[in-house]
């Protein structure tokens, strides 16, 4: 495996991910038209699920970072004949691509790919990990409050599937904050804090919301979407009773009228859209690291 490869937020140290915050935001102001040599800047995406963030984002960051792309169509690849992911990439790397971008629905899908010596980034995996949707939240909360340490973040929602709930505690736990989980019992998570949301409302800095994920088996049961937006969702009581300094967060889709009233996608307090366009820079600063960069030198910038 590749040492650059970004596989889940355990591999990461504190320094580490304060490190691709730090060039993530020189991304986004000093460093903006930063490039990597062409001879280094083929990539290949390889989606085996759905996605529009994770997916265009990454697209966007290895485009502004002058790499050449390809987007691998998985129906008509040769995937559809049979071919073990293990082969599939093994054909990328020895076609020339020097990384590759993979989201798939397997757990750790990773561990078949120990002998592949390109750098993998895992675009999520399963129920297990999304450390590039784990790395932009953590930049949103950094650019907001300066710091993770000390924060309280509150996580709500269907946890038990969500790949995003687990690299966010793994995470925000590392850097110095205090994380904790609401919403249905069906969905709670073992070694997940639960805590019902209205009782820490007022004392959460961040309350991030998770989409219900029924492609994994999740189920309102009889609930109606009304009924779960008045019981689990961010709706308008909740917000008002936030800190004025708090902030909401939701990693997308947002099913609005469900998870999020759908005026308070972008009321003030939300970083919906936020947290997507910091998507772009810390893709660019992961992508930047697969390739050995060093980080930037603040002084210089
Ligand atoms: N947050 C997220 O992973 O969204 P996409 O599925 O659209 O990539």
């Amino acid at each position: 495996m590749n040492k650059y490869s970004l596989l889940t937020m355990k591999d990461l140290t504190k320094q580490d991910i304060l490190q691709i915050l730090d060039d993530a935001l020189l991304f986004g102001t000093d460093y903006k038209d930063w490039q990597l040599p062409r001879s280094k800047a083929l990539i290949a995406n390889l989606f085996f699920e759905a996605s529009t963030r994770t997916h265009y984002s990454f697209e966007s960051a290895e485009l502004q970072l002058g790499c050449k792309v390809a987007d691998i169509d998985v129906g008509k690849s040769s995937v559809t004949k049979g071919e073990s992911l293990y082969d599939t990439v093994k054909v990328l790397e020895s076609i020339g691509y020097d990384a590759v971008v993979i989201r798939h629905s397997q757990d750790e899908y990773y561990k078949e790919l120990e002998n592949i010596s390109i750098p993998i980034l895992n675009g999520g995996d399963g129920q297990k990990d999304h450390p590039t949707q784990c790395l932009l939240d953590l930049l949103t909360m950094y650019q907001e409050f300066g710091t993770l340490e000390g924060l309280n973040v509150v996580i709500c929602g269907d946890i038990l599937h969500s790949r995003v709930a687990a690299s966010d505690k793994e995470a925000l736990e590392k850097m110095g904050a205090t994380v904790r989980f609401a919403g249905p019992e069906i969905w709670r998570r073992e070694g997940f804090t639960p805590v019902e949301l209205d009782d820490v409302i007022e004392e959460a800095d961040v309350v991030m919301m998770l989409r219900i994920q029924k492609e994994r088996g999740s189920s309102l049961g009889d609930m109606t979407d009304a009924e779960y937006l008045e019981r689990y969702g961010m709706n308008k009581t909740r917000y008002a009773r936030m800190k004025d300094t708090a902030i909401i967060m939701h990693p997308g889709p947002i099913n609005r009228g469900v998870e999020f009233d759908t005026d308070l996608v972008e009321a003030p307090k939300s970083r919906y859209f936020k947290q997507i366009q910091n998507g772009v820079l810390v893709r660019k600063s992961v992508i930047k690291r697969a390739f050995g960069y060093p980080p930037f030198e603040k002084e210089n910038a």
